[in-house]
């Protein structure tokens, strides 16, 4: 039943515009939308709290086993309390990108990630959507877009949020996180070999949703 529910897999690395874009293709098809970042945040963010340590790959697996988190429009809950924010912190970023290297996390995750596959379709941003968890994604997505690009993007965020910012350093923090992501032997980030691949740096927000609505529509 689920397989036969269209899947639209977004991946590419951090900050691309992934997660705006996805929620767009969602709201305009009228699917589901999963933020499977959102996961490892939620992971990220109960380690930094219980104490539990990056490297403790068993530990966080049951971590990742055991939350229940509640998705309700666009805000986020966790046994109860309201984590929307608290998941968006450069600490949690951090740890998320530190703890998405281990296998048995990985694992614990995805059966939630696949229970998020109901009709009409969904739209699932991530690392590895069309190459790991919905490897049978009608259409796969791969987004990407420069550096500079992305810092530029991610700079004007947090001055919009009052939250000071620098250009220099948020750009060494993507490096450090895009090499993260491609390197781990987990699910490492890379296009599907059947992903559409999109360089996002010179459009706007609704030029990349109409491109890949309109792929949709081909497949
Ligand atoms: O997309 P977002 O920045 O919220 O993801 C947080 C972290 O979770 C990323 O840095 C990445 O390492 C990890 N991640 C992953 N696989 C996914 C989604 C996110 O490894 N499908």
């Amino acid at each position: 039943m689920s397989s036969s529910v269209p899947v639209i897999a977004i991946d590419g690395p951090t900050a691309s515009g992934k997660g705006t874009v996805a929620q767009r293709v969602a709201a305009a098809l009228g699917f589901h939308y999963l933020d499977s970042g959102a996961l490892y945040r939620l992971v990220a963010l109960l380690a930094l709290e219980r104490g539990v340590a990056a490297d403790e790959a068993e530990q966080l697996a049951q971590l990742a086993a055991t939350m229940r988190p509640h998705f309700a429009g666009d805000r986020i809950e966790l046994a109860g309390r309201d984590v929307t924010d608290a998941i968006r912190t450069e600490e949690v970023s951090a740890m998320a990108s530190r703890i998405a290297v281990h296998a048995p996390l990985r694992a614990a995750l995805l059966e939630l990630q696949k229970s998020f596959r109901r009709p009409p379709g969904l739209v699932a941003d991530g690392r590895d959507m069309g190459t790991v968890v919905f490897p049978d994604a009608r259409l796969k997505v791969y987004l990407t877009a420069s550096v500079e690009a992305r810092a530029e993007r991610r700079y004007k965020q947090l001055i919009e949020k009052g939250i000071p910012a620098n250009i220099a350093a948020l750009s060494a923090d993507l490096r450090a996180r895009d090499e993260r992501d491609s390197r781990r032997s987990a699910a490492p980030l890379k296009p599907a070999e059947d992903a559409y691949q999109l360089d996002s740096s010179a459009l706007a927000i609704d030029e990349v949703v109409a491109q890949i609505l309109d792929w949709y529509r081909r497949v």
